[in-house]
């Protein structure tokens, strides 16, 4: 008898890339002023963007986490991405409870005020970072989603181009991969890439040839090429 082409291997949380990413957090501000409210850092893999109008992202989190508390206390978070020179840090903080250790300390991190938030804290390594407030928590089951919303989006300095734009591929962005930890490698294609002109192709992706566009595609080609809609909004 013929091998199936698929093997089932459960309903198992089997989506995959995801991004990890360090979620600040503190039950209030008091620590920008030496007082109380210690800053924290949780390691999330259960992330991702949810709304584009208003911008919105999901993280889920566990109630018996230390962080659960404080996301909860102050309604606020910040969403620190993570590039290869924190990959160390990003692991820890998922090992590591905010309950028994300054996270920040042991890792000789430093924890600076959000942009647009009063008690979460961002991270000063971090290549980017998103000022969240919380707008609703829905229980699940294991994990608790907090929907957020973006307030603000904040990249370092190191990583615009002299154009304005923003260099991604410095960021060595790192990846969750069912358990491990993987690097994201180069651009590849982009948002509607597959319909794009042969002229934006070569912008954008210079010496990049592909087989030619189905023509019963081409009307969508070019309003992309049009730039109709900005790139990467779904
Ligand atoms: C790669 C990775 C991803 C994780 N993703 C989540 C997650 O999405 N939700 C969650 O509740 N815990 C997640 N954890 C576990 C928490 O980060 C971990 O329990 C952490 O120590 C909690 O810190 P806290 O007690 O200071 O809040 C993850 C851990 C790792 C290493």
């Amino acid at each position: 008898m013929a091998e199936a082409a698929f093997r089932t291997i459960g309903a198992t949380t089997y989506l995959c890339p995801l991004p990890t990413v360090l979620v600040g957090c503190a039950a209030d501000g008091g620590w920008q002023n030496g007082g109380a409210g210690k800053p924290n850092l949780i390691t999330i893999a259960w992330t991702g963007i949810c709304c584009t109008k208003p911008p919105m992202l999901g993280i889920s989190v566990r109630r018996e986490r230390h962080s659960h508390a404080l996301l909860l206390a102050s309604g606020e978070c910040t969403v620190n991405l993570v590039g290869e020179p924190l990959l160390f840090a990003m692991d820890y903080c998922g090992v590591k409870s905010g309950r028994d250790v300054d996270k920040f300390k042991a890792l000789g991190l430093h924890a600076i005020p959000a942009e647009g938030l009063d008690s979460a804290p961002a991270l000063a390594e971090a290549p980017a970072y998103l000022s969240c407030k919380i707008r609703q928590v829905v229980p699940l089951g294991s994990h608790d989603l907090f929907l957020a919303e973006i307030m603000q989006v904040s990249v370092a300095q190191a990583y615009f181009r002299t154009d304005g734009s923003i260099d991604e591929q410095a960021m060595a962005l790192v990846s969750f991969v069912h358990g491990k930890y993987r690097a994201t490698g180069s651009e590849i294609g982009f948002f509607g890439y597959s319909v794009a002109s042969d002229a934006v192709l070569q912008r954008r992706m210079p010496g990049t040839s592909r087989p030619k566009p189905n023509r019963s595609t081409g009307k969508h080609g070019a309003a992309h090429a049009r730039g109709k809609r900005p790139d990467g909004e779904t």
